[in-house]
């Protein structure tokens, strides 16, 4: 690892967690092959792995050494994956380019991209229970299947799509705007790094502040993702892009402007990494890792 710069890193890292969570992946065949085709197409396309990662990464930074974490990593993803096949569909934001192939809809039909979603998304849970018997706490694996299904859910990720796809086409005001980004994006960022930190052995003053930190880095990330689909392009990104502008979305940088919208960025990364100061334990990976993901590139 010596001679690698952070890119090349990231890439190893993207491959190896990209490993884990596939070998999770429920096997092709059987009448209801169709749409195992279309979770597994869907979860293979690939994309960054970066919630596993930053899970993954978390663990470490509490002294977390086991195997339990793996299902959680590949558990998050096929729920990061469900939301992208929904978030997708003719129906939300009706893009027929993610991860670079086309969206599971153009590939599979509408009816069969729904239950990919959904199949992935109760696979998950399936998934993360086989950390049950991988552990000697199965009380801190319980409670992490708990935060899980919370960040996903009304209160999470689905509430937060919820009220972005209900606002499309309409004026957002800042504290709803704020609302949407911390559940549809931050809350699985939340429960990658709280499952992370549960399972590594971090106390419960210390589970707040990486909330805290995964809250700010989720927002940052978003904003990231707003500015991204108005600057980038669909080679670079792998997604289609001026989604948000053809959708009439109110986002960050319609709401705000480019500029404080990058800007915004920089504080809201800045503030995460200060919440990782104030943690114990040294992970410069993750450090590193929370200061490229606000400036990414895809
Ligand atoms: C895209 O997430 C959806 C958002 C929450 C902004 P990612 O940018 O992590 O997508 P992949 O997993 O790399 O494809
Ligand atoms: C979606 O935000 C976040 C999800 C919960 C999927 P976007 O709609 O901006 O995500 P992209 O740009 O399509 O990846
Ligand atoms: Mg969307
Ligand atoms: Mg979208
Ligand atoms: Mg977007």
């Amino acid at each position: 690892m010596r001679n690698m710069n952070f890119k090349e890193m990231f890439s190893a890292r993207t491959e190896e967690v990209g490993i884990v969570v596939e070998s999770y992946l429920p096997s092709v065949e059987g009448y209801q092959s169709t749409v195992l085709a279309a979770m597994d197409y869907s979860v293979r396309a690939g994309g960054k792995r970066l919630r596993p990662m930053l899970m993954e990464e978390t663990y470490r930074l509490f002294g977390g050494r086991g195997k339990e974490i793996q299902p959680f990593m590949a558990a998050i993803e096929m729920i990061h994956t469900s939301s992208l096949i929904h978030d997708d569909l003719p129906c939300m934001d009706n893009d027929t380019l993610r991860r670079g192939l086309p969206t599971a809809w153009v590939k599979f039909g509408y009816d069969m991209a729904v239950l990919a979603g959904d199949g992935l998304l109760i696979y998950s849970m399936e998934t993360a229970a086989k950390a049950l018997s991988m552990t000697d706490r199965p009380d801190l694996v319980a409670r992490c299947m708990g935060i899980l299904a919370q960040k996903t859910g009304i209160f999470g990720m689905i509430g937060g799509q919820t009220v972005d796809v209900e606002l499309a086409g309409k004026p957002i005001p800042k504290e709803k705007l704020d609302f949407i980004y911390r559940l549809k994006t931050g809350a699985l960022l939340e429960a990658s790094m709280m499952i992370g930190a549960i399972l590594g052995g971090g106390d419960e003053t210390q589970l707040k502040l990486v909330e805290k930190m995964a809250s700010c880095l989720g927002k940052a990330f978003q904003i990231q993702d707003d500015i991204l689909d108005l600057t980038s392009s669909e080679e670079v990104l792998g997604k289609s892009v001026l989604s948000d502008e053809k959708n009439h979305k109110t986002t960050y940088v319609t709401l705000e402007g480019m500029k404080k919208a990058k800007q915004d960025v920089e504080i809201m990364s800045e503030e995460a990494i200060s919440c990782l100061h104030e943690l114990p334990g040294k992970n410069e990976f993750l450090e590193a890792l929370i200061r490229m993901l606000v400036n990414r590139e895809k």
